[in-house]
């Protein structure tokens, strides 16, 4: 057993019937919790904030503006968060590393320069509310605001992984490889791509696309995989590891809950609501079976995080729009595409679980089997609001080959 004598740690091998350690011991910092804590500004953790825009604002010399890193749990050590105010009339510093960046414009409106190499060929592009976009891989890049009020972004990244791998944040900030593959000279690379193809693992809708200018009104099409109705895509932006969608749920419609492990951090940028999210442990039916002190609740609007698993193994989550309009959010999963985490060798048929119900081998909670109480609740909320429920009452009914 390791013990303090005179102030110096020892170790020698344990005594018959110990065992060798400490046994018990704090979750060490790692090299990223390092760094952010090094930046000095706050760190917000939690399962979820109802409101970026609420978060303390605090001069971050590094960055150049004023903000304040988000990590909610489940997400440590798998991607980065913060939120990052513009100056009025002014810029942040120019940077560059070897992480992904992408950037979600909270509020206000400004652009963007990024080029590849000193005296390089630059791109320029605006940016507003609900802006979406992304930074190449150690492109250089620099975030203006010519107006006159404050902007807010909520930035995500690849930062933790690159910073926990490698320990050196000099070598992050400052490599000279240019990576031409994340990046092109064509004036077009900034240009709003809205054409679609199918992802190639899962066949989903996707759209390659440096920039979405407004992920609140731009079309997605039909999808139908959480709710009747939903609408999704997945934006592939500068050849990013980093996983992204922007999703929508039909005006007084919820999604069905699905279960998975940590990574995904869900986005409200359009409606209002609350996400349940509890252990997959607890099973379907968690208020019904004595289980409601395990379910984490998350009240939101734009522009709102929940953390969708916080526990890091599979949890159930549940999005609940009261809002009167369609309810719109984006996911960031950091570089843990959902296929990519299984642990299976290339090749091993996977199925789309998470959009497979729990009767056909998937997590999904059919409506006819989830907590009546998550009906209930949901009708009388959005009543309050004015609004109705548009559910199918026939989604309630247990189906006779059941
Ligand atoms: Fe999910």
């Amino acid at each position: 057993m390791p013990h303090d004598m005179d102030g110096v740690l020892h170790w020698h091998e344990p005594t018959r019937g110990e065992r060798a350690g400490f046994g018990k011991f704090g979750q060490p910092q790692s090299d990223y919790d390092k760094f952010m804590e090094a930046d000095g500004i706050p760190v917000f953790r939690g399962i979820g904030v109802s409101k970026v825009q609420d978060l303390p604002l605090v001069d971050w010399p590094r960055m150049g503006g004023r903000g304040s890193y988000i990590q909610l749990h489940g997400t440590e050590g798998k991607w980065g968060n913060y939120v990052v105010e513009v100056p009025a009339a002014g810029a942040l510093n120019v940077e560059k590393h070897l992480y992904e960046e992408i950037y979600l414009v909270v509020e206000g409106r400004g652009s963007t320069e990024v080029w590849l190499e000193e005296g390089g060929p630059k791109h320029v592009f605006e940016w507003q509310t609900g802006s979406l976009f992304s930074i190449p891989v150690n492109a250089y890049h620099r975030i203006v605001n010519a107006t006159n009020a404050p902007a807010l972004l909520l930035g995500g990244t690849t930062a933790p992984n690159l910073m926990n791998l490698i320990g050196d944040a000099n070598f992050i900030f400052d490599c000279p490889y240019a990576f031409t593959s994340r990046f092109s000279p064509d004036g077009d690379f900034y240009k709003p791509n809205e054409d679609l193809e199918p992802d190639p693992i899962r066949g989903l809708a996707m759209r390659r696309t440096n920039l979405v200018p407004d992920v609140m009104n731009c079309e997605l099409p039909l999808d139908n995989r959480r709710s009747p109705g939903y609408r999704r895509v997945e934006p592939f932006m500068t050849g990013n590891k980093f996983y992204l969608w922007l999703g929508q749920h039909e005006t007084g419609k919820y999604s069905k809950a699905h279960a998975h492990t940590s990574a995904a951090v869900l986005v409200c940028v359009k409606g209002a609501g609350y996400t349940y999210t509890w252990p997959e442990e607890c099973g379907v039916n968690p208020w019904k079976d004595g289980h409601a002190d395990r379910v984490e609740r998350v009240d939101y609007e734009p522009v709102g995080l929940v953390s969708a698993a916080p526990g890091g193994a599979r949890w159930y989550h549940q999005h609940f729009n009261t809002s009167a309009e369609p309810f719109r959010l984006s996911a960031w999963f950091g570089p843990n595409h959902p296929s990519l985490v299984t642990g299976l060798p290339p090749g091993e048929k996977q199925i789309d679980y998470t959009a497979m119900d729990v009767t056909e081998g998937g997590t999904a909670i059919p409506y006819w089997m989830e907590d009546p109480y998550l009906r209930e609740e949901f009708e009388a909320t959005i009543a309050k609001s004015g609004a109705k429920s548009r559910m199918d009452p026939a989604l309630y009914e247990k189906p006779d080959d059941q």
